[in-house]
C-alpha cells in the first residue's frame, strides 16, 4: 500500500536534519527543507537558501521570496497551495552558487520529494533548477517561458522554466519578463484544469 506523502515527508525532512553528505552542514543556521501541502498539484523548485531562509528554516522569505508571492498572484496562486522547495537545502556561505557535490548530496532528498508529492507542474526557478530537473545545463534567457515533459526521480510531469525570482531585482527587463512567464504560467495551470488557480492574472 502506498504510505502517506506527509509521512513521506516528514521522514525525509528528519533524514535531512541529520545529513552530513557536504559540508554545509557544519555553516548552515537552519535546514530549509520545503514548505506546503504534501498533496500540491504544483511544485515550485529554487536554488539553495540566503541568508534570511537559513534564519527561518523556510524557502523563500527574503528579497527573493517577497518577488516570488507577487509573481504567484500573477499566475493566480496562492502561495499556501503550491509546495515550495530548493535544490540544495543547506544555505551556501555567502550565497554562492551551491557546487556538483553540494547538488549531488541533496538530490536523495528533491528526488524523495517529488516523488512523494507526485506533483502535476513543477515550476524551475533559474537555471539550477531546470538544470537539475531536466539534466542538462539550460540558458534560461532562451528558453524561459517553457513549458516541457520532465521525468525526475521516475515521475513524469510538466516543467515550467523561468529566471531565478532574484534576477528580477537586479533588472528591470528580467522583472518584466519574469512578469510575462507568470502570467503565461496561469493560462497553462487553467489550461491543464489545475485546481489551486484562485484568479486571473492581473492585465499591467
Ligand atoms: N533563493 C533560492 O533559490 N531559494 C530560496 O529559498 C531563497 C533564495
Amino acid at each position: 500500500m502506498r504510505r502517506d506523502p506527509k509521512g513521506i515527508l516528514e521522514e525525509l525532512r528528519s533524514k535531512a536534519e541529520k545529513c552530513t553528505g557536504c559540508g554545509l552542514c557544519k555553516t548552515r543556521a537552519n535546514l530549509v527543507f520545503g514548505v506546503g501541502p504534501a498533496n500540491a498539484e504544483v511544485m515550485l523548485v529554487g536554488e539553495a537558501p540566503g541568508f534570511w531562509e537559513d534564519q527561518a528554516g523556510i524557502p523563500f522569505v527574503g528579497a527573493a521570496g517577497k518577488n516570488l508571492n507577487a509573481l504567484l498572484q500573477e499566475a493566480g496562486l496562492k502561495r499556501e497551495e503550491v509546495y515550495i522547495t530548493n535544490v540544495v537545502k543547506a544555505r551556501p556561505p555567502g550565497n554562492r552558487d551551491p557546487t556538483e557535490e553540494e547538488i549531488a548530496a541533496c538530490r536523495p532528498f528533491l528526488q524523495g520529494q517529488i516523488s512523494a508529492i507526485g506533483p502535476k507542474l513543477v515550476v524551475a526557478l533559474g537555471r539550477i533548477a531546470a538544470g537539475e530537473l531536466l539534466g542538462r545545463p539550460v540558458a534560461m534567457s532562451r528558453e524561459h517561458g517553457s513549458l516541457v515533459d520532465c521525468n525526475y526521480a521516475g515521475v513524469n510531469f510538466k516543467l515550467f522554466l523561468t529566471y531565478h525570482p532574484a534576477a528580477g531585482i537586479y533588472s528591470g527587463r528580467t522583472k518584466m519578463e519574469l512578469q510575462d512567464d507568470f502570467r503565461k504560467l496561469g493560462g497553462i495551470l487553467k489550461k491543464l484544469g489545475i485546481s489551486s488557480v484562485t484568479k486571473q492574472p492581473q492585465g499591467r
